[in-house]
């Protein structure tokens, strides 16, 4: 297989296995939840490279759908590289530490070593069958497709989508009117066959019953009071296509909001009433459409009308148009992000650049994730991500659970606001939908300090039993620790399918000075059943023979290098 190279790649290869396990720190009062907990939905402020291995313990294998939206590295975004890695070399870009502009001639390099390294602990988030999408333009599409493949493998790659966002209107000379969005699968062969929209049934029904109706029928507003009683009898079952309340001869179809321009001012022009002959109310910031386009719209009878010219025309959208295939090729302006985000802050002066349309990634999970799911986004901004999950969840009750993490400052300001002001809705929004309480909870965590090294050096600061014990549980076993399982008396902090273990340690440098695994140890242990689980024990020090260790199925465990350190 054909694989990328670049500087400094033989020094972030491992990096991800030599990080140190940090804490993560509640914040109650940036939280928005009765119980601080790691299974809420959750907004992590702090680097993702260290908040990812920070959630190893809690999440890994359990995160069904990830999304991110890294930086494209277009040389003005102003992003730094800042990983500590051990190298002459890397410590070298570290030193000049400037935002990575175009002049950079390691640019390149700095992005695909900033981004090996989490996407290796993304990938250890995964589960089996989980996916991870990831948002790129072609200023390193082609270097992240190669670091996909070989991290992920090539065999995993589930698609490209071209997302077309954007119209060029002064093009120089290949007009760039999109972006991509990788997909790709953890493990391809347990995906299912084929992702169907869970609403693909209930489009189908109202085709169905659209044409039927035409059929019999040819007088307008008779069609549409046979098709009202239908709806009004079958509009518990619609629930997710419920605005779609009207039939003409095209069939089914509701009204969208689509004509306004998102953002900054878009096209002025007059469309007249049909009834009225007076110019309709316009959008705030104008149509999205030139008027060449929106002639051809009337032409097609693709606009609807209000009662008068006081209201915003829409337009009309088709039951058969309702995208229910996860396509390649996704038309979503890419001006609705930054208007979804403006319409939670109207008042806010500060612009935020480039957030996701909230459509956009609803789009890409109704197709993944549902009931309990759990989904990532380690490269939160805005927090684009949790507005979808909790629309999504709103929409059919499901119950999908968020994780956030944004190093900047606005985590909590911006990210954590926004997630809050979708929950509990804006009671004076102009919007309908943002009135709307979508409702939920998340907690909101910190990143501390790492879980041993210094501070166990120090010995003023020792970790406490319970946080060495989530540490060592999980570095040896890969699973979870629960809290409620470890019993001190037997020194005994958890199991798993395999092993049953053990922790000798007290925040006492005493205790560890002069604790070891030795033969008493072993003999409350219990001599083993011929089945039994192989018994890790975690301690200071040990004194005894592989012998006996092999006779009380016993592997004896180094308690982290640090406290080696201390001892001599
Ligand atoms: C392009 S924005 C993402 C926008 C987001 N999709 C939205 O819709 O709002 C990238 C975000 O990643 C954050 N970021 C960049 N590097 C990061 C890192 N190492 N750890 C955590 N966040 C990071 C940036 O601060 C920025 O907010």
């Amino acid at each position: 297989m054909a694989t990328i190279h670049f500087k400094g790649k033989s020094y972030v290869q491992n990096h991800h296995l030599t990080l140190k396990h940090h804490h993560l720190v509640p914040n109650p009062d940036a939280s928005l939840t009765d119980k601080i907990s790691l299974h809420d939905n959750l907004i992590i402020h702090g680097d993702n490279l260290l908040a990812l291995k920070a959630l190893l313990p809690t999440y890994a294998g359990k995160v069904k759908c990830i999304y991110i939206d890294p930086p494209y590295n277009t040389g003005n975004e102003g992003w730094i590289y800042n990983d500590n890695v051990n190298s002459p070399m890397m410590q070298e870009w570290l030193k000049a530490n400037q935002p990575i502009d175009k002049e950079d001639l390691a640019r390149h390099d700095k992005w695909l070593c900033m981004m090996m390294p989490r996407l290796k602990l993304l990938r250890e988030l995964l589960r089996d069958d989980g996916v991870i999408f990831i948002s790129i333009d072609d200023n390193e599409v082609h270097h992240l497709r190669m670091l996909m493949d070989e991290i992920f493998g090539e065999s995993n790659w589930v698609g490209t989508i071209v997302w077309k966002n954007a119209t060029d209107n002064n093009p120089t000379n290949v007009a760039v009117e999109h972006e991509y969005i990788f997909c790709f699968a953890k493990n391809k062969t347990q995906l299912p066959s084929e992702w169907k929209s869970p609403i693909s049934d209930i489009k189908q029904k109202l085709i169905e019953v659209g044409d039927k109706l035409n059929k019999n029928c040819t007088d307008t507003d008779k069609l549409q009071q046979s098709y009202s009683q239908w709806f009004k009898e079958n509009k518990a079952y619609l629930s997710p296509l419920d605005r779609y309340k009207y039939i003409d001869f095209g069939g089914v179809y509701t009204g969208s909001q689509s004509v306004h321009n998102p953002g900054r001012e878009g096209y002025r022009y007059d469309v007249i009433h049909q009834e009225t002959g007076k110019p309709c109310k316009q959008p705030l910031m104008g149509y999205r459409f030139p008027e060449a386009t929106m002639k051809e719209l009337l032409a097609q009878n693709k606009i609807l009308f209000g009662q008068n010219e006081n209201k915003i025309i829409e337009l009309k959208v088709y039951a058969k148009e309702y995208e229910d295939k996860l396509s390649s090729l996704i038309m979503i302006d890419g001006r609705i992000g930054a208007y979804d985000v403006k319409k939670l802050f109207p008042q806010s002066k500060r612009r935020f650049d480039n957030p996701k349309p909230v459509q956009l990634i609803k789009q890409l999970l109704s197709f993944t994730v549902k009931d309990c799911d759990v989904v990532l986004d380690s490269f939160a901004g805005s927090g684009t991500m949790a507005h979808a999950v909790l629309a999504l969840n709103q929409e059919d009750g499901g119950k999908r659970k968020f994780i956030l993490i944004e190093m900047e400052g606005y985590a909590e300001s911006l990210t954590a606001e926004r997630v809050r002001r979708v929950i509990q809705g804006i009671p004076t929004a102009k919007d309908e939908a943002l009135k709307n309480v979508l409702g939920g909870s998340f907690s909101f965590f910190e990143l501390g300090d790492p879980v041993e090294m210094q501070a166990i050096l120090e010995g003023d600061s020792l970790p406490v039993y319970e946080d060495l014990a989530r540490y060592v549980f999980y570095t040896a076993t890969g699973d979870e620790f629960d809290p409620a399982k470890v019993d001190r008396e037997r020194n005994f902090i958890g199991e798993n399918k395999d092993f049953e273990v053990y922790l000798l340690y007290q925040p006492d440098l005493n205790y560890l000075r002069s604790t070891s695994l030795d033969l008493d140890k072993a003999e409350k242990l219990g001599l083993p059943e011929s089945n039994c689980k192989k018994r890790l024990v975690f301690a200071p020090m040990k004194y005894l023979d592989t012998e006996t260790l092999e006779r009380y199925r016993i592997e004896y465990c180094q308690l982290p290098f640090e406290i080696y350190k201390f001892k001599e």
